[in-house]
This record gives structure tokens, sequence and C-alpha cells, in this order.
């Protein structure tokens, strides 16, 4: 049984995602969620799917080595991040080379590094007259979206296109590729 923990900080909708599609595998599970937000909607997801799910503060992620024992408890067989917002340190970077990975909303290089998420991208985008954007798929280093580059898919941005319009366009890329590259990696 291939084991994939999920650390998210928000609505969830890609963890969502991630849970249908392994839903009918049997050599894959979701075992742990984990947020850095006590009210993130992930958590409901995640209880709702009936997997085990935790909160945590600055101080058990990135001092106190709290979430480093836990995750060295859970030997997961990758670590996906999904819309989780905050840095990963160098620490755990190290205990699980080339085993956490990232989704960007976006085609990086371009629109990543610090304060570069979620909704912040696609006004970066809009604003710029971009005329394609996308999403990255990256293994994790110590910098902000910085790691080698997994997989990367694109979407037109068309014209009249509001930042929420194109952040709807992304998601449902995001949400039809990101399981299917987790499962490529997995096997
Ligand atoms: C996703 O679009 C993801 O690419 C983005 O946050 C959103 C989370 O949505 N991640 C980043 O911006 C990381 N820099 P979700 O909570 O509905 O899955």
């Amino acid at each position: 049984m291939k084991k994939i923990v999920i650390l998210a900080s928000g609505n969830g909708t890609n963890a969502q995602a991630i849970i249908d599609h392994f839903a009918i595998n049997d050599k894959v599970k979701i075992s742990l969620i984990l947020s850095n937000n006590s009210t993130a909607y992930v958590l409901e997801r995640a209880q709702k799917n009936n997997i085990p799910a935790m909160s945590f503060n600055k101080y058990a992620f990135a001092k106190a080595g709290t979430i480093e024992t836990l995750l060295l408890a859970e030997q997961p067989d990758i670590i996906v991040l999904a819309g989780f917002l905050w840095k990963i340190p160098g620490s755990l970077v190290k205990l699980f080379p080339n085993k956490i990975i990232n989704i960007h909303p976006a085609l990086l290089p371009k629109y990543g590094g610090k304060g570069m998420y979620g909704i912040h991208v696609h006004r970066a985008v809009i604003e710029n007259k971009e005329q394609i954007s996308g999403i990255t798929i990256h293994y994790v280093n110590e910098n902000y979206d910085e790691g080698a580059i997994i997989e990367q898919f694109s979407c037109p941005i068309y014209k009249e296109d509001t930042a929420d319009e194109l952040a709807a366009r992304i998601h449902e890329l995001e949400h039809q590729h990101f399981p299917v590259v987790i499962e490529k990696i997995l096997s």
C-alpha cells in the first residue's frame, strides 16, 4: 500500500480531487491530511472521507520538529502540497528528498516566489496581459517554487477574463491533471 500525505491551507479542492481519484484504488491511500489552518475546509473534507487529519502552528512546523517526527513515523511514499502556503523548512526537504511535490497555479518560472499564491498569481498574469497560463507540478526544495519541474499544463486566457475566471479554469486543469501525475510518480 502506497501512502500519500497531503498538506493544504484552505478549501482543499485539489485534496478532494486526489481523494476522489484514489478512492477506487486499493493500492494507494491518503493516510493523513495536515493543515496550518485549524479552520480550513480541507479538514472537514478529511473528516467526511474518514481520513486522519490534524492542524498545526508555526512552532510545531518549523521549530519544534513535531511535524517532522509525525511524518517520519507515517513514512509516506509522497508528500503532496495542495494549496499549502507556508514555506517548507530545509530540514524537512532533507528528510524527504524527491518525495515532496507542490502544485503552482502558473507556468513557472514565471509568477512564482514569495507572495505568489492563489488569486495573487492570477491577478499578476492578467495584469501582464499574458495569453496563456497553466499549472506547474514540481519537486519542493528550500526556495519557493524553484524545485525541479515534473510536468506543466497550459490553458488559454481570453481577452475579457477576470482573475476569478482564470482561477476557475486553472482549478479545472489542476483537478484533471494533479491526481494523474501523482499516480505516475507513485508507480
Ligand atoms: C491551487 O490553485 C494551488 O495551485 C494554489 O492554491 C490553490 C489551492 O486551491 N497553490 C499556490 O498558489 C501555491 N503557491 P484548493 O485549496 O482549492 O486546492
